[in-house]
């Protein structure tokens, strides 16, 4: 297997402090749609979600709904895996940091990381935001209103003292200058890239790695006073899920290095620094990509528990629709931006985008090929230059949106295929069938099927955004299975004329709220 066929894509993994919303939903919805490109597109793929479930902030929640650590677990774990179904990801896995294999595989990386000399016990005195899992060196932090210190983020920080082995992140400096150097597109988007490069430019601090002050973790191997720092056991669920500590797993052996970690900006330095400093101190490949996506926020504000303002991704799909929602959320903002969640532009999005362009495009062709052909695919003539146009454009799209999603560019992607939508819109208006059914019947059946095939391409390529809209698109076209996937795309796979079509019914209805 070559390298480009396999494609390992990953979530983060969600915290199980607090019940899904639609920041996690957009998360998942994007690796899904990568996943389901790549699948269409003759990949092997991997696709892997799960929760993140140790650490003081999992544990202080489980307090507070005052229950057992491991059972609130349980029950937000669920949450977020109800959320995958809802959200129809086809993810291959989805795992749980209180597994026992991945006890058993992060114990292993620690054990490769000291056994290559790269930890040290000392003890930290510094400050630590437990609602970011993350320590704050003193000029990292700002003030309040109210003259407090806070992170950069906006979390309340602790003053911590506390006996604690670390991590020789600072003798990583200079690798990993060199792995961003020798792999400019490690780290997208460019913008992201650039914070990374000159944060670890400025110069990297050892890092602590694990804690004594409370027990919500793994323990060390060999020091059971101490719990792993919670992003040390969180990062490891991506190759635990593959089956390391077995490094000759085939899972692992296909599919790592990983061809895209999918982040929040939020926790970016979290994967693009530490994760690969931790890979290569235990003698392991680093990813080959993180993308860092931007937020979504409501009202121009940061969805939060505490705001009361977080959207819950299963009552707007009960609104909207599925599809929909995916769509939109991938539509709407350019991919790595960020953006306000506005219930106004998801209806002009459904109603424009979805029921008037392409809805209408593909209702159109498709009942005219009922009504004037007999409901049968027509055999097309002689096809003129402005046929040919619009068909090399159906033919050319598979590649454009490759490309985009091969730089995560699910946004770029809709791009192009919306431009074919408009082309092909176009072209009905100027070709006008209606008045060639009374003035050249053959010249009416080549504009159709020219038609036809647009759509059929737009079917095919709409999969892997609105999965179960491109299937009753498809079933309209009377397409099987092996007609469904990007190798059938291109005159090779071209509808035959002759087949008998179902009446069509329209797949994308407008909104009226
Ligand atoms: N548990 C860590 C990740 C560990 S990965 C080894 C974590 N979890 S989280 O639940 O807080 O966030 C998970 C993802 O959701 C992050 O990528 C984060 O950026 C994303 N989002 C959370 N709120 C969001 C929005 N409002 N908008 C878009 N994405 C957001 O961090």
């Amino acid at each position: 297997m070559s390298e480009r066929d396999s494609y390992y894509v990953t979530t983060p993994i969600y915290y199980v402090n607090d019940v899904p919303h639609l920041g996690h939903a957009y998360t998942t919805v994007a690796c899904d749609v990568l996943a389901r490109f790549m699948r269409l597109d003759g990949r092997r793929v991997r696709f892997l979600t799960g929760t993140d479930e140790h650490g003081q902030k999992v544990e202080k929640s489980a307090a507070a709904a005052d229950t057992e650590p491991l059972a609130f677990c349980d029950q937000v774990s669920q949450a977020f895996r109800d959320l995958t179904v809802a959200l129809n990801a086809s993810n291959d896995d989805f795992i749980r940091t209180t597994e026992a294999r991945h006890i058993e595989s992060v114990q292993a990386l620690w054990k490769r990381i000291a056994d290559n000399g790269h930890i040290e016990l000392g003890s930290y005195s510094g400050w630590y935001a437990v609602r970011d899992e993350a320590f704050y060196a003193e000029d990292e932090l700002v003030e309040n209103e109210a003259g407090e210190k806070i992170a950069p983020s906006g979390a309340p920080v602790e003053w911590t003292e506390e006996p604690s082995y670390f991590f020789k992140l600072s003798d990583f400096e200079q690798p990993l200058l060199e792995l961003y150097e020798s792999h400019p597109d490690m780290i997208l988007p460019d913008s992201r890239r650039n914070e990374v490069l000159s944060f670890v430019r400025g110069g990297l601090r050892d890092l602590s790695i694990s804690r004594t002050s409370f027990r919500w973790g793994i323990p060390v191997p060999g020091d059971d006073e101490h719990v792993m720092y919670v992003w040390l056991d969180a990062l490891t669920n991506y190759i635990t899920a593959l089956g390391f500590p077995d490094t000759d797993a085939e899972l692992y052996k296909t599919f790592w290095p990983a061809h895209t970690h999918m982040v929040g900006k939020d926790i970016l330095r979290f994967h693009a620094v530490y994760w690969p400093a931790f890979l290569l101190a235990a003698g392991l490949e680093p990813p080959k990509r993180i993308f860092a996506h931007g937020w979504w926020t409501v009202d121009g504000q940061k969805m939060s528990k505490s705001l009361g303002n977080a959207l819950n991704p299963l009552d707007l799909i009960e609104r909207y629709g599925l599809d929909p929602l995916r769509f939109f959320m991938l539509r709407e903002i350019p991919f790595g931006r960020d953006g306000d969640f506005s219930h106004d532009a998801m209806v002009t999005r459904m109603n424009v985008d979805l029921a008037n362009d392409l809805g209408n495009l593909a209702q159109r062709v498709l009942s005219m090929v009922h009504k004037s052909c007999d409901a049968h695919v027509p055999e097309p003539g002689e096809f003129t230059s402005d046929d040919n146009a619009l068909l090399a454009q159906a033919h050319a799209l598979v590649g454009v949106m490759r490309d985009n999603m091969e730089r995560e560019n699910p946004t770029g992607a809709l791009t192009a295929f919306f431009d074919l939508v408009g082309a092909a819109n176009r072209y009905v208006d100027t070709m006008a069938p209606w008045t060639l059914k009374k003035t050249d019947v053959p010249r009416m059946k080549t504009v159709l099927y020219t038609l036809a095939e647009v759509v059929r391409h737009l079917a095919v390529l709409i999969q892997p955004f609105m999965p179960d809209s491109a299937s009753t698109m498809l079933d309209q076209m009377c397409l099987a299975d092996d007609a469904r996937s990007f190798a059938s795309l291109g005159s090779g796979g071209a509808l035959k004329p002759g087949t008998e079509l179902p009446k069509p019914q329209g797949v994308f209805p407008r909104f009226e709220g």
